[in-house]
């Protein structure tokens, strides 16, 4: 037997955060997050065939083969081996995986990845999941994953079930409902981050005094967010949004060892926003675990935006985002990042040629 499925799924930004873990093997939240779906300009290809001929599982991620014994990696890779038992097969895979972000400078690309690593390896599997399905498979890769099977603007239901089957996305509103929405993203300069997500979250929830005070608001959070958007109601929502970044990165300050994604430009970018917004709301920010800003505004003030981030000398790069529709399966095999003997076939992508595949 030798199937194989290609998918791309992009990346997503909450702007109510998910930081914490109830369940740190099932990936289970503390609290339910929201997030809007990102354009394909944040996107990443992922082909996985399944093959008699392979002897043991290959991952591949941007051209190099990832080592699969220990690790972070190979817990994430927990996927395949819940995509075989549900197909009821013991077939090993190849799955490559290709990161089409416009820059190096550390975006969360792990929410693409296992997105996409769920759809393409459950469809190779000869497995046809619903979004719930796909969204429970995703979060074992990465819990971020979990809203990017999903287009739109997105919720992740944090659930109560020591299972995990009640935590999973559902589309709160269709990439059609807010089409004037932007999220102008400025790439700052910025070194390697200094602790994962992962490894930050576990810190927090065990360290952070202010963390119980988070849970306790984020309820409430979660229903204006939702309220805002559907009403489609901008200064709301940018507010909201600011003041939840603001909220997680607090409780990161408070985690011991204190944790601080933020640097001096990123502040600079909080001080701008806010002065744009002396006027009215043109505005809201919201960082994740790292230092570049994701600035939500519409349409008409991109411009704006763009040009009071051109007074910071630390923004090297600036990139508008459109809401995404979700993930897309590529049925061309040109398209495949394996060929049909089950080789990585040669890949690479640059901002100017995209994907070239040889
Ligand atoms: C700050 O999904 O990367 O971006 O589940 O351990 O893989 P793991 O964490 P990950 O965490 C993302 C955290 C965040 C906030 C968010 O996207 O909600």
């Amino acid at each position: 037997m030798q199937t194989v499925s290609t998918c791309e799924a992009t990346a997503n930004i909450a702007v109510v955060k998910y930081w914490g873990k109830r369940d740190e093997k099932l990936v289970l939240p503390t609290n339910s997050s929201l997030s809007f779906t990102m354009d394909e300009q944040l996107k990443t290809r992922t082909t996985v065939m399944f093959s008699e001929k392979f002897s043991h599982d290959e991952f591949w991620l941007n051209g190099a083969k990832a080592d699969l014994k220990s690790g972070e990696f190979a817990e994430r890779m927990v996927q395949l081996q819940l995509v075989r038992e549900m197909a009821g097969i013991k077939t090993k895979a190849k799955a490559v995986s290709l990161n089409c972000f416009p820059t190096s400078a550390g975006f969360a690309s792990s929410a693409a990845g296992f997105a996409a690593l769920a759809c393409a390896a459950s469809k190779a599997a000869g497995l046809n999941l619903d979004a719930r399905e796909l969204s429970i498979l995703a979060r074992r890769g990465s819990g971020s994953a979990c809203r990017s099977v999903l287009g739109g603007f997105v919720e992740w239901k944090k659930g109560d079930r020591a299972d995990g089957n009640d935590s999973y996305a559902q589309q709160i509103a269709s990439h059609t409902h807010w089409t004037e929405l932007r999220n102008v993203i400025a790439v700052v300069e910025a070194g390697r981050k200094k602790i994962s997500s992962r490894a930050g979250m576990k810190q927090t929830v065990a360290t952070s005094g202010l963390f119980e005070a988070r849970l306790k608001g984020l309820p409430q959070t979660v229903e204006a967010m939702k309220k805002a958007v559907l009403a489609k109601d901008f200064p709301r929502f940018a507010e909201l949004a600011m003041r939840e970044s603001s909220n997680m990165h607090a409780v990161m300050l408070d985690t011991w060892p204190p944790i601080a994604y933020l640097n001096d430009h990123s502040k600079e970018i909080m001080n701008s926003v806010m002065e744009l917004n002396s006027g009215g709301a043109v505005a809201g920010y919201t960082f994740d675990a790292g230092p570049n800003a994701h600035i939500y505004t519409l349409e008409k003030d991109v411009s704006k935006v763009r040009r009071k981030l051109g007074e910071i000398p630390g923004v090297k790069e600036v990139i508008v985002c459109k809401v995404g529709a979700g993930p897309k399966f590529l049925m061309d095999e040109k398209e495949h990042l394996v060929d049909s003997d089950g080789n990585v076939r040669e890949h690479s992508f640059s901002k100017g040629k995209g994907i070239v595949i040889s």
